[in-house]
């Protein structure tokens, strides 16, 4: 099949994300409450077989992205054979990982050579007690030494996420530029999201104007770098420096237009966009393996984009019916 996924608004999801597990071994203060999160049963997790069936599916349909995701998807004990049978995918040009570098250093040579091409690392400040504080958990050399590995073993750029929190890390911003002067990092300076549910309140939330701010005045030639158009962050570099700096603006410069990315969760749901609130489950369709899942995954994308945050509330309210009514058919066969 050599169609691609398109959306209600033209897009092409061409990046699939996929969450391998709810679990983590952190309890960040923004993304989770001091016990955990109430888990998914085991038995509607997606299984190896599952996961590579739906990968699989997508990228015959034109996907050529894939990230893995979490929770922490570290945790999950067969990381390494999903990712040598997904980086075995044809047409697969990159297979990519967001960690939290807790236990990422001991086993990174191995994903590497499962194929692993792309690295992302969440550090929100390089301040140990700081890190203690807002994971609820010890470890800080640990992610440290983790992004020293990934630059060792040859990833170019590393990227190292950094949610910028006002009276938490803002302090910290140009230290972590300050790690671009001979290393091959990519620091990427996150808007926090206040998520529904999330303690931290929208005070927290430093602009990126702000930010831009910071960094210009303390680094003068900071230039802009060119975007992808489907990219959702802003790259800069400085003069002089081996590695980049970016911001990634979701809350003060959406970039829902350019969004080309899919989310399959542990669960087997299918969402569209990071805000929007429908998901539907794509463990029925597993059974789905000829041209017709294609068509069908294509209305199924159609109908779950309504649903982004940037559709008017009408629209929304006029598609509801045909969606309903799309989603039974395709999980009919789920029992
Ligand atoms: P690249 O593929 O390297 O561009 O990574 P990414 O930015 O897609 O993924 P990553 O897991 O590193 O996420 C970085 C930040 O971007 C996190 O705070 C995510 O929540 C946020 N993010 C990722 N995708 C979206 C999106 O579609 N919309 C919004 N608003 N934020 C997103
Ligand atoms: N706001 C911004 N970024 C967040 N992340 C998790 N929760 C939030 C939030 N509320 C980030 C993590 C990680 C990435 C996958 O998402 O820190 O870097
Ligand atoms: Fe959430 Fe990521 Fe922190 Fe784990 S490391 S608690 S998934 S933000």
């Amino acid at each position: 099949i050599s169609d691609m996924l398109i959306d209600g608004f033209g897009r092409k999801h061409t990046y699939l994300r996929i969450s391998l597990t709810e679990r983590c071994n952190l309890r960040c203060q923004y993304c989770m409450p001091a016990e955990g999160v109430d888990l998914t049963p085991s038995p509607k997790l997606l299984t190896h077989n599952e996961i590579l069936r739906l990968a699989n599916l997508f990228v015959t349909s034109g996907v050529d992205k894939i990230r893995l995701t979490g929770g922490e998807p570290t945790v999950r004990k067969d990381i390494h054979d999903i990712c040598s049978n997904l980086s075995s995918l044809k047409g697969l040009k990159t297979l990519a990982v967001t960690t939290n570098g807790i236990t990422l250093a001991k086993k990174l040579p191995m994903l590497k050579q499962c194929g692993i091409t792309n690295l992302n690392i969440s550090l929100d400040t390089l301040v140990p007690s700081k890190f203690e504080f807002m994971t609820r958990r010890k470890g800080h050399h640990k992610v440290i030494e983790s992004i020293n590995a990934a630059i060792d073993l040859g990833y170019n750029p590393v990227k190292v996420n950094c949610v910028v929190m006002r009276g938490f890390n803002d302090d910290e911003i140009c230290d972590f530029v300050n790690l671009t002067v001979d290393k091959p990092i990519n620091v990427r300076f996150i808007e926090f999201m206040p998520f529904d549910g999330n303690v931290w309140n929208v005070k927290k939330l430093i602009p990126y104007s702000e930010m831009l701010d910071t960094v210009a005045k303390k680094f003068p030639t900071l230039k802009r770098l060119c975007d992808h158009p489907t990219e959702t962050a802003k790259n800069f570099q400085i003069d002089g420096h081996v590695g980049t700096v970016s911001f990634v603006t979701s809350m003060t410069e959406h970039f829902c237009a350019g969004c080309n990315r899919l989310r399959l969760l542990a669960d087997g749901n299918l969402k569209v966009c990071l805000f929007g609130p429908s998901e539907v489950s794509l463990h029925s369709g597993l059974m789905f393996t000829s041209d017709g899942s294609f068509r069908f995954l294509c209305y199924l994308l159609h109908m779950l984009s309504f649903f982004c945050i940037s559709r008017v509330q009408c629209q929304y309210v006029l598609h509801c019916t045909s969606i309903a009514v799309a989603l039974s058919m395709f999980t009919s066969d789920d029992s």
